[in-house]
């Protein structure tokens, strides 16, 4: 399941740019089956949830390629032969479920199993069933397959009972060729979805108030191809900042939307850590010494994300002071912690809450990563520690990090990658 091996307490120095975003790409790569004529999209980030995402495409009969080298996906749907994805490519990532709305859309039937991912809770699929049932789709569970089928679906009314980020996007989806209007009150309002209604209406689609809790969508009878640039990854770029602040460092990261980073940059500037916005694209982050204690809570976008969460709860295992962190948006989201007590952190876990008491220092240890986000924190953990530590269950930083290792030795990193899995030298020959 991948290792690597990673030698701290060295402070990183340098610029990174920052790839594109895994979780505005995922969605767009699935919207591109609403239009029968070409799509190119640019700036896809090479990870294996992309090819999981492609692979899902082309196993419903749709053309679809990923060129790593210039980071472009080219999709043409204009026949969509099957109904049906093996189940262990939706096993794979959660997001392989964004299919069911252009799905609906194209073929008014699709056969799903239930979605995998990250083991980070529960994480059921209520919102999206009840959202596309209000347009007109009926699901039925046949041999452990979610059925879901449609005469045609027609624009209604959606409030969604909590701002589901996969939710909102598969509703838009499926209501972007739906004829009529849709309301979509309550939707989620991250930076990807303002980018996925960008995306469809550089199709032809006629959608308003993306970024709001209100969205509006005008259903429209075809789309037409289009060429389209991704947003950069706010989540990657928190994680690099991080790292210049870990290390006692200095990261200077490119390609940003700063504004996307709002709630991170007020509370890495909370802990005392240097953060400077350089122009419209660049932030530097930073530190001298131990950072301070702080509290925080995660929410959705304008709030603290979730998917910064145990990043920066590496940060607060060596801050002065104690911190408590809050998790409000999944109920399972603390599996790095046992491991950075492995490292020496000092961390009680009550409920959703996780209290820090900051130690001067972390040390090596053997660790592994039960998760995409919990193995990005113990790389941190471990760049910023004492000695070396052993990652396993790497492949987790696969999933949604490009290149992250080679970007990190670039600015002064000493990582080694023991071991790569199987999964990922196959997903990539078959992309
Ligand atoms: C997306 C992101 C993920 C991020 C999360 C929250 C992608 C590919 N993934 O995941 O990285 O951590 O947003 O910012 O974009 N829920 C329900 N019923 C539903 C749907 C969700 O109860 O039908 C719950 C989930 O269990 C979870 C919470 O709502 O507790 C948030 O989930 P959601 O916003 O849907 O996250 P994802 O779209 O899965």
């Amino acid at each position: 399941m991948g290792k690597i091996l990673v030698q701290g307490g060295v402070p990183l120095h340098g610029r990174i740019r920052v790839k594109g975003s895994k979780n505005a790409s995922l969605p767009i790569i699935a919207a591109a089956m609403l239009t029968d004529e070409q799509v190119v999209i640019e700036d896809v980030p090479d990870l294996l949830d992309v090819r999981t995402m492609i692979n899902v495409l082309r196993s419903l009969g749709v053309e679809a390629s990923y060129n790593p080298h210039t980071e472009t996906v080219k999709v043409c749907a204009r026949r969509v032969k099957y109904s049906q994805p093996p189940p262990q490519l939706i096993q794979q990532m959660r997001a392989s479920f964004l299919v069911l709305g252009p799905m609906l859309s194209r073929k008014k039937q699709v056969r799903l199993t239930l979605p995998g991912g990250c083991a980070i809770g529960a994480r059921p699929v209520d919102l999206h069933l009840k959202g596309l049932t209000a347009l007109g789709a009926r699901f039925t569970i046949d041999q452990g397959l979610i059925v879901a089928e449609t005469e045609g679906l027609r624009g209604g009314y959606i409030y969604l009972d909590y701002p589901s980020v996969g939710a909102t996007e598969n509703i838009i989806m499926a209501a972007a060729a739906a004829p009529g209007a849709t309301t979509l009150e309550n939707a989620a309002t991250e930076p990807e979805i303002v980018d996925l209604a960008n995306f469809i209406n550089s199709m032809g689609g006629r959608i308003s108030g993306a970024g709001t809790s209100s969205i509006r969508i005008e259903g429209v009878e075809e789309f037409h191809g289009t060429r389209y640039t991704v947003i950069p990854d706010r989540i990657e770029a928190g994680t690099l900042l991080l790292a210049g602040a870990i290390t006692g460092g200095e990261i200077t990261v490119e390609n940003v939307v700063p504004e996307h980073l709002k709630s991170l940059l007020a509370k890495l500037r909370e802990t005392g850590a240097l953060v400077e916005e350089i122009g419209s694209s660049t932030l530097r982050a930073g530190s001298i010494g131990r950072t301070a204690a702080v509290d925080l809570k995660t929410l959705p976008y304008p709030g603290f994300p979730t998917d910064l969460q145990p990043q920066f709860m590496a940060l607060l295992c060596t801050s002065r002071g104690t911190s408590m962190v809050t998790e409000t948006v999944f109920e399972n989201r603390f599996q790095h912690v046992s491991e950075l007590v492995r490292m020496g952190a000092r961390i009680q876990i009550d409920g959703n809450h996780a209290i820090i008491q900051g130690q001067p220092y972390l040390t090596g240890a053997p660790v592994r990563a039960a998760d995409l986000r919990a193995a990005a924190a113990l790389l941190l953990a471990a760049l910023g520690a004492r000695g070396v530590t052993e990652i396993s269950g790497a492949v987790h930083l696969w999933r949604g990090y490009s290149g992250l290792e080679e970007r990190l030795q670039k600015v002064g990193a000493r990582i080694q990658v023991v071991s790569a899995p199987d999964c990922q030298k196959r997903e990539q020959r078959s992309c």
